[in-house]
């Protein structure tokens, strides 16, 4: 499958559609190995002077350990005939078997960057900035009591779009 580079500020994209409703994988790791995780939380938007994307990770999360150890990451989005492979890979841990030969996706590298050939977009991002949600800075404490029983309080990336891919009909 082939994709061509475009422009991000020229391409259609609602964030609130695409990463909430359609949901988005976040992968990241090395040819030797990556991983991935289905998210429906999430941003893009413009910080520092760049188109940036924006993502939430919780610390249970094996996707963490290689968005952790690398640079980049990808944001991949599909169209809805992938939607089980994208409840399989938000179910299933990759601590705990090939969830994505099981989800019947790809690995592809871009730049080094792990993403999926069956993709319809492709987002590279380059970590730019991270912080925990803390306890004590939110504003309305009902989100803390819905989100949080656990106290797992997501991670945010904060990452530059660098590269924009779409798939080629
Ligand atoms: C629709 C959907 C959206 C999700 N969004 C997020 C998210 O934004 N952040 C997060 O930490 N987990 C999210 N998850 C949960 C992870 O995808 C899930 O725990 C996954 O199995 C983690 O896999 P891993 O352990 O291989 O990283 C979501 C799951 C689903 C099904």
């Amino acid at each position: 499958m082939s994709f061509k580079e475009v422009n991000i500020e020229q391409v259609p994209f609602n964030p609130f559609h695409k990463i909430g409703r359609e949901w988005m994988l976040i992968t990241a790791g090395t040819e030797e190995k990556c991983n991935t995780m289905t998210a429906s939380w999430g941003g893009a938007g413009v910080l520092w002077g760049k188109n940036v994307a924006t993502a939430y990770i919780r610390p249970q999360r094996y996707t963490k350990e290689f968005v952790d150890a690398n640079d980049t990451f990808s944001l991949t989005f599909f169209n809805e005939q992938y939607r089980k492979a994208l409840s399989l890979c938000g179910s299933a841990s990759g601590r705990d078997g090939d969830k994505i030969g099981a989800a019947g996706l790809t690995p592809c590298f871009i730049d080094g960057t792990p993403a999926f050939e069956e993709a319809d977009m492709i987002l590279i991002c380059k970590k730019m900035y991270h912080s925990a949600i803390v306890p004590e800075c939110f504003d309305l404490p009902e989100n803390e009591v819905t989100w949080y029983p656990e106290n797992d309080y997501h991670v945010m990336y904060i990452a530059e779009i660098t590269k924009a891919l779409i798939k080629e009909a």
